[in-house]
């Protein structure tokens, strides 16, 4: 892994802050196109996302473009300082186009075709939407290719959903022959079809699922969203061919939704340059603010970990509230700069919003954005927006810096498909809960973790926590094997090893192919009512960290050690007194399975004795009150460290001896330093 990225793109060797923008929607007003400018600079913003949704204003009529106002912006930019995140038009069509083109309207799975409207909800398959992509994008990438403003390409926005209509249909089966050989035996046998008399005798049988239809075939599930993955990046790759061509220099991105189930990220984070990420957390709501913020920065550190560690893109926030929550709560003071900075603590390399402007009408306006209906700079929001452009402007040194992590926990997109789709245990299975649940005793302790998906690289890792890794593709398990022989440390749970990549059950007992490594075998599994409560106690109190009674909730695997050694065992009901943790040496390295859904305090002493145990790298060597977090960046020589207080009070920290130096307010930092509510802070370590 590197040890310092390259710029997001190297005319820019800064932090980029700005907005989506949208000035199609004020071309009757000039006179507020020239404010921005000025309001721009204000605020310290660099850079503005442009283009986002703008093709009735590219080209109002079919083949007549309409490029001046565009050029315009682009030069205004230039002119003063700034940068366009140019983006392709695709996530929003004209009216024209689905008129006169019904095809590049997207069929539910009813198999009604949409009318116009709304967004986000084209075809992916529609040669001609394909067509006017490319049409469009070209003649983008020709009019600016050279222009000093272009910085980064924007595709389309929010990729997501799916098309059942007929050409979506087939080129599913065309996808499914490649992947099956052109093996309906194959196929039939890997969806298990059989049962329920659901065997294909011929490809043009074979539906997308849907609600009037096939649903309960869980391989067809799984395929179908793979394809709809593959379909989309498909679209996305047919939509970067000019850009690519024209602008071989200009870094390509669009923008993904945190861990949105829509779409395999993991995959589509490949054909990228730099991910980019919308967050909008519901900071003040129903849960403490410092439990939502662990949650942020597990989806922020999966950004940094989709492309190993490379700088992300923050490519949208809200400056103050969102509008399409149940409340739509204002950020209080200091929160802006604090969730601005914990993006970038864990990777971001920009803050930017949504949107710069608020629209005077229709569906978002009344969405947070820098300026205003008010128009004016003196409020709370602008002045706050302002203060992260001056922060972000102390702060170039930590361009391209980046995070390593001795821990890496498994977020895995299928499997996190496979889980939902499973028929059993629970209808809520909360796998991602699960992962941050697993993630918080690392966060508290300020130890860095990478989130990783199950085809990573282990090797660079000493703990890997895979909770619920029911799926375990071919590879997998003789990877983790191999990364366990070799002394690392393997932690997973209950619900693991069931399934390969097909949903087939694994036979001759769970964990299937993770039986050895773990030395177990997981013979049923009970799930508990929201009333229910087990406990789980430590064989040898005070071993491995634990102690006293832990409250097992929700699933409780009854499992048989093998070569395994119990560490703790279940105090109730008729599995009393059998395993529910279990450790087994395997190679040089040490697996452990945690057979039940344990409550915080085991996770927080099972993992602190960890991290003692193999004295893994804090970010800093202090403790935290109880919602403080500290968080590194670096370039293997200079260390930046953010010290961030997620509670509604002041808090103390004690930096013991080591020298600092706040980069945000020039002053040098040692010993006890207090954080207000809400505060940050940037230290560069002396
Ligand atoms: C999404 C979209 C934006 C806007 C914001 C705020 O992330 O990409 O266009 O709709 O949400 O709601
Ligand atoms: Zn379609």
């Amino acid at each position: 892994m590197k040890e310092r990225f390259p710029p997001i793109n190297k005319k820019c060797p800064h932090f980029l802050h700005g907005g989506d923008y949208n000035p199609e929607q004020w071309m009757q007003t000039p006179q507020i196109l020239q404010e921005d400018i000025r309001l721009m600079k204000l605020a310290g913003c660099n850079t503005m996302s442009v283009g986002i949704f703008a093709w009735a204003a590219l080209e109002p009529e079919e083949g007549k473009f309409n490029f001046g106002w565009l050029d315009n912006i682009m030069d205004k930019l230039d002119e003063n300082g700034a940068y366009a995140v140019l983006a392709t038009p695709s996530g929003a069509r004209p009216a024209w186009m689905s008129r006169k083109y019904p095809e590049v309207l997207r069929v539910n799975p009813d198999r009604n075709r949409i009318f116009h409207g709304g967004r986000h909800n084209h075809c992916y398959t529609s040669p001609i939407y394909r067509e006017k992509c490319r049409i469009m994008n070209t003649r983008l990438a020709e009019r600016y290719k050279d222009h000093p403003a272009l910085l980064v390409w924007h595709i389309s926005n929010e990729y997501s959903g799916d098309c059942h209509c007929e050409l979506c249909c087939e080129a599913f089966r065309k996808w499914l022959r490649n992947k099956y050989a052109d093996s309906l035996d194959k196929l039939n046998q890997a969806w298990w079809t059989a049962f329920w008399s659901h065997t294909y005798t011929d490809w043009r049988q074979i539906e997308p699922p849907s609600h009037l239809g096939e649903g309960s075939i869980n391989g067809l599930n799984l395929d179908w969203k793979r394809f709809v993955t593959d379909q989309t990046i498909d679209f996305f790759s047919a939509e970067i061919t000019p850009l690519r061509e024209l602008t071989p220099n200009v870094p390509v991105t669009t923008n993904l939704m945190g861990i949105n189930q829509c779409l395999n990220y993991w995959k589509f984070a490949k054909e990228m340059d730099v991910v980019s990420l919308d967050s909008y957390p519901r900071w003040h709501g129903e849960q403490d603010d410092w439990r939502l913020a662990l949650q942020v920065a597990f989806v922020h550190d999966l950004y940094r970990s989709m492309k190993n560690g490379r700088p992300f893109m923050l490519m949208e926030s809200t400056p103050s509230m969102t509008t399409w929550m149940k409340v739509s709560k204002l950020k209080r003071p200091g929160m802006h700069l604090l969730s601005s900075l914990q993006a970038v603590a864990h990777g971001s390399d920009t803050v930017q919003y949504f949107q710069w402007r608020k629209s005077r009408g229709s569906a978002e306006k009344y969405h947070g954005a820098v300026v205003d209906h008010s128009g004016r700079e003196d409020t709370r929001v602008f002045r706050d927006v302002a203060e992260v452009g001056r922060a972000l402007k102390k702060l170039d040194d930590i361009i391209g810096t980046t995070t390593k992590s001795q821990v890496a926990i498994v977020y895995d997109w299928e499997n996190s498909w496979a889980i939902d789709g499973a028929q059993g245990l629970r209808w809520e299975k909360n796998y991602i809960p699960a992962c941050m649940k697993h993630y918080r005793p690392f966060w508290s302790r300020s130890v860095p973790v990478d989130v990783i998906d199950m085809e990573a690289d282990f090797s660079k890792y000493r703990v890997l926590v895979a909770p619920m890794l029911y799926m375990v593709r071919a590879g997998v398990a003789e990877r983790i094997e191999k990364f366990v022989s070799d002394g690392g440390t393997f932690v997973t749970t209950y619900w693991s090893g069931i399934v390969d990549e097909n949903d087939l059950c694994f036979l001759g007992g769970f964990p299937g192919p993770l039986r050895k490594v773990l030395g177990i075998w997981a013979e049923e599994i009970d799930a508990l009512y929201d009333k229910d409560l087990n406990y789980i106690t430590p064989v040898k109190d005070g071993e491995s960290g634990l102690s006293g009674k832990y409250q097992a909730r929700e699933l409780c695997d009854l499992i048989n050690a093998e070569t395994a050694r119990v560490l703790a065992t279940y105090t109730e009901d008729f599995y009393a007194g059998r395993p529910s943790l279990t450790i087994n040496d395997f190679g040089k390295g040490t697996a452990y399975y945690i057979a039940s859904r344990n409550d915080e305090r085991f996770l927080e002493d099972f993992y602190n004795h960890l991290i003692t145990k193999l004295n893994l790298r804090r970010d800093i060597e202090t403790e935290m009150p109880v919602g403080v977090m500290a968080r590194t960046r670096s370039d293997g020589k200079q260390q930046f460290a953010f010290l961030m207080n997620f509670t509604s009070c002041e808090q103390n920290i004690d930096l013991a001896s080591a020298k600092f130096r706040d980069m945000l307010s020039g002053v040098e930092v040692t010993g006890r330093v207090t954080l207000p509510a809400y505060g940050v802070m940037v230290l560069q370590r002396q």
